[in-house]
């Protein structure tokens, strides 16, 4: 049986603008996401404990209200889930070279997302990014800093930067050349139940997919 996600009205990220704010649907559970290197515990052992697999329930997100260029933070296995509503400019570039010229792993032949995200998209839907929030290095949360240029340089994209140790993936979740990051952020099970509403922690019913065989959350 699935959570259904509650309501997400606050800090919708403005396309083009400074600011790391989220939607929040994580029933009444706020992340601290964007502050300076938090860390979030490394699970090296696919071992899950018996609260994390309790907590393991699937939650199904309305994404209705997601505008193109806005991401949203939910929580599943308690862990950050980020969810993107990529722009048609943001999915063009994530197929020009001047992006795929700079990641370590653009066709995402490291077993960290599903057999039905291995695309260029690394998703289901091209304009859904679905992602677990949490740096492949040590453990951080990475910030949504879409913009492309500004501060990270002429040659930034837009995606997600972590400042710990600055690490950098593009707005697929891949992995940029020379960080201390190793993979791609991985991809959870999910599927559609309808055009805009997702289930986290479940594969499509044509999938069986196991999450606790990637390489590294
Ligand atoms: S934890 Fe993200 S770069 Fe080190």
């Amino acid at each position: 049986m699935a959570d259904s996600a509650h309501s997400h009205t606050a800090g919708a990220h403005a396309p083009g603008g400074s600011r790391r704010d989220f939607l929040v649907i994580a029933g009444n559970a706020l992340l601290g996401v964007g502050a300076a290197c938090t860390v979030w515990p490394l699970i090296t052992s696919m071992n899950p404990a018996r609260d994390v697999l309790a907590a393991g329930a699937p939650v199904d997100v309305d994404l209705s209200s997601l505008q193109p260029g806005q991401q949203v933070l939910v929580l599943w296995r308690s862990r950050p889930i980020f969810i993107v509503h990529r722009t048609p400019a943001e999915l063009t570039k994530l197929q020009s070279p001047s992006d795929t010229g700079q990641l370590r792993d653009p066709n995402s032949e490291a077993l960290q997302q599903p057999p039905y995200a291995t695309n260029w998209h690394r998703s289901i839907k091209p304009e859904y990014l679905v992602l677990v929030g949490i740096c492949t290095h040590l453990g951080c949360i990475p910030e949504f800093t879409p913009q492309p240029g500004g501060s990270l340089g002429p040659a930034w994209p837009g995606g997600y930067f972590c400042p710990c140790h600055g690490s950098r993936y593009d707005l697929s979740g891949r992995v940029f050349s020379g960080v201390p990051a190793p993979y791609n952020l991985p991809v959870p099970p999910h599927h559609f139940l309808n055009d805009t509403t997702v289930r986290i922690g479940e594969n499509p019913p044509n999938s069986t997919f196991d999450f606790d065989s990637i390489e590294q959350i």
